[in-house]
């Protein structure tokens, strides 16, 4: 809590080309609660170094991720918009709550052990205690809610460990977090393989829409998905290629399965997977033209990164300061 606003913390790494399931799967259910909260959107670029990074690449990815954020609908006037590596106090908070976690905690974490076994010429201690920085996000805008995918609910029960552990040392130093989980179906699977999730990575890229793909390229895509043989549009577990395909049509047409359903009663795959492609378009488009619009405009972006870094600084050292005296580290003479 802020005052007497509750806040919401969340953040996205800029690393690859962001797709249409980092879209309707986050931003999009950003937008979409942004308007209750004191909130604040981190570009996590001290995140994406726990791997390596081409520096000028980096640079490029973190600011279309920053402009996308806004572009999206997340107005920077009342939504905290800022690169984490703006703010010192991540870095600051995330080391002294590194003195809280035990390393038997981070071995547990399953992202950890994934992306070790991704890179396994690159284990580095950044990457270990990753969690320990995603916490220190977190907890450094005393965060109420925390929106975020299946995938990070670990880091989230670690963060919420962490500052009851704090909290129980210290005192109510940290609000205790709790994930929100945006409504079902917003999980979005490759369009090559419905068992995996859509992903900025994969090595095949018909398997996933990407943000900036032309809608040449996404009903070409739509086009190529996997389905199967059983002829018929329904919602079901048993056609998980048809099921992804309904999910990602009623996240873009605003529709229920149901309806999706009895709208393609009758008709073929070729048929639903225009009118899904279609309807990808025509969410993007918009998406699209708002991105290249802002993305011209310099003075006013850099003017909005100025802005929310020191706003979110602000707060940060809020919370760093009370941290930093609490855990004994001398008063700053003024
Ligand atoms: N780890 C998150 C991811 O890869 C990104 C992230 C970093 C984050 N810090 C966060 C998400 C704090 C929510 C809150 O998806």
């Amino acid at each position: 809590m802020i005052g007497d606003r509750k806040v919401l913390f969340s953040g996205m790494q800029a690393t690859g080309n962001l797709t249409l399931g980092n879209y309707l799967g986050a931003l999009k259910n950003w937008v979409n609660i942004a308007d209750e909260y004191l909130t604040f959107f981190s570009v996590v670029d001290l995140h994406s170094i726990t791997v390596r990074q081409d520096p000028a690449q980096l640079r490029k990815q973190a600011r279309a991720l920053l402009t996308l954020y806004i572009a999206a609908g997340l107005d920077p006037e009342k939504n905290c918009i800022y690169y984490q590596s703006h703010v010192s106090g991540h870095a600051e908070l995330a080391w002294i709550l590194n003195c809280f976690t035990y390393m038997g905690e981070l071995n547990r974490m399953t992202q950890f052990k994934d992306k070790a076994a991704k890179h396994a010429d690159n284990i580095n201690a950044g990457l270990f205690t990753y969690p320990v920085l995603m916490a220190a996000d977190i907890l450094l805008y005393q965060a109420d809610v925390v929106p975020v995918g299946k995938d990070q609910l670990q880091h989230l029960e670690i963060t919420r460990d962490i500052a009851q552990r704090f909290n129980a040392i210290y005192g109510d130093v940290f609000t205790v977090p709790v994930p929100y989980v945006g409504k079902a179906g917003a999980k979005i699977m490759s369009l090559q393989d419905p068992a995996k999730k859509m992903s900025k990575s994969d090595e095949n890229p018909n398997a996933s829409i990407y943000l900036m793909d032309d809608p040449d390229t996404i009903l070409r895509k739509f086009k190529r998905a996997v389905t199967d043989s059983e002829g018929q549009i329904l919602y079901r577990e048993e056609q998980p290629g048809i099921k992804n395909l309904i999910d990602i049509y009623c996240a873009c047409a605003e529709k229920t399965p149901q309806e999706t359903e009895k709208e393609f009663e009758g008709r073929g795959y070729g048929e639903f997977k225009a009118a899904v492609g279609e309807a990808v378009v025509s969410v993007l488009r918009p998406l699209q033209e708002e991105f290249a619009r802002l993305s011209g405009e310099k003075a006013y972006l850099d003017g909005i990164i100025k802005q929310n870094g020191e706003k979110a600084e602000y707060y940060a050292l809020k919370t760093l300061r009370k941290v930093q005296r609490k855990v004994g580290f001398p008063e700053r003479i003024r």
